[in-house]
């Protein structure tokens, strides 16, 4: 089958030939129509955490996909062939950029019809992300009030939206171009992060969503309430401010689940939650894809339409 790997830390993504992956007991193969792309690829090709998440080559890339059940291991339950389904794909199953995926049935959840495979695809990291920090690590709250950094981006079109599902009130900071886009999401206040400081725009907020790390993720502890919640997605220790500020603190990195993932799906049947999807590339096009995802001013999410020639 066609792939999208690379060979060596920092080596160039090639398309290329890469045996078919064997199906499981518990994993499904899926016909792929769909998948998008994710800082934490390019992360891995430039080797940044090699010693944490060690690769083995020809690396196949991708996490997200979307497609349709070819063929189904013996102990799954719950998923037949010929449906349609997304996932953020396990680590050891990783590879959605490839004519075929293979999936644990843990992590899959059945297609919402109302959206195509392009707009699925781009859901499943991002928006496990966005959950996972927003009820599970801070356990938002309706009526609370949520700051959330980069309202523009993958991981924060989608987060506006779920913590507006819980019914709290949110910040966010992007620049100029995207006010309208994150206001159509649901913000309530927005915050034009390269002519406003937050800390002076906002204070006594009860979580703060934090994905950039550095000076923005320091001076988040500074618009906490005391006792409040500091998620961070930038892998990076901040226990000390937590305890100079009174705050709870927590990093983390996201995990597949299904019946998350199924929680999303709902939404999205309930028009409460709607993909942002910032371009469509085709599979050759994948290399180009990630050069833009490196410049960083992605305005939701890139994905690559695996069926287009
Ligand atoms: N730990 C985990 O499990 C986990 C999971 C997912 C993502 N992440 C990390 O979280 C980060 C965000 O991921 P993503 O997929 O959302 O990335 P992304 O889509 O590439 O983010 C790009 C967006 O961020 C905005 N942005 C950049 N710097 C900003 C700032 N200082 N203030 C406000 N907005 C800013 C950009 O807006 P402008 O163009 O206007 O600058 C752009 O719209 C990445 O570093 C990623 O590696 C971690």
């Amino acid at each position: 089958m066609k792939a999208a790997i690379f060979n060596n830390y920092e080596g160039p993504i090639e398309i290329s030939d890469v045996s078919i992956p064997k199906l499981t007991a518990n994993s499904v193969i899926i016909d792929v129509h769909a998948a998008s792309l994710n800082p934490i690829d390019n992360i891995l090709r430039a080797g940044y955490i090699k010693d944490l998440m060690p690769l083995t080559f020809p690396h196949v890339m991708g996490y997200d996909v979307s497609g349709i059940i070819t063929a189904v291991g013996d102990d799954v339950i719950g998923f037949k062939v010929g449906e349609a389904v997304f996932a953020r794909a396990h680590q050891e199953d990783a590879g959605s950029l490839a004519s075929v995926a293979r999936v644990q049935a843990s992590a899959l959840a059945h297609k919402p019809e109302s959206i195509n495979h392009l707009e699925a695809a781009s859901i499943p990291l991002a928006g496990l992300t966005a959950w996972q920090a927003l009820v599970d690590k801070a356990g938002l709250k309706e009526g609370q009030r949520v700051l959330i950094h980069a309202g523009s981006g993958g991981v924060g079109t989608l987060a506006i939206q779920i913590a507006k599902n819980i019914g709290a009130f949110v910040a966010t900071t992007v620049s100029a171009r995207n006010v309208d886009l994150v206001t159509s999401l649901g913000a309530d206040l927005v915050i034009d992060y390269k002519q406003q400081d937050f800390k002076e725009v906002v204070a006594d907020y009860d979580v703060v969503f934090d994905m950039s790390g550095g000076e923005v993720l320091q001076n988040s502890f500074k618009v906490l309430k005391k006792g409040g919640h500091l998620v961070s997605i930038k892998g990076q220790d901040a226990d000390d401010l937590a305890t100079k500020y009174g705050v709870s603190f927590d990093w983390f990195f996201m995990t597949p689940d299904g019946i998350q993932l199924t929680k999303l799906a709902d939404m999205i049947a309930n028009v409460t939650l709607k993909p942002v999807i910032d371009s469509t590339f085709s599979f050759a096009e994948v290399p180009k894809a990630y050069a833009k995802l490196d410049e960083g001013h992605a305005v939701g999410k890139i994905v690559i339409d695996m069926k287009a020639s």
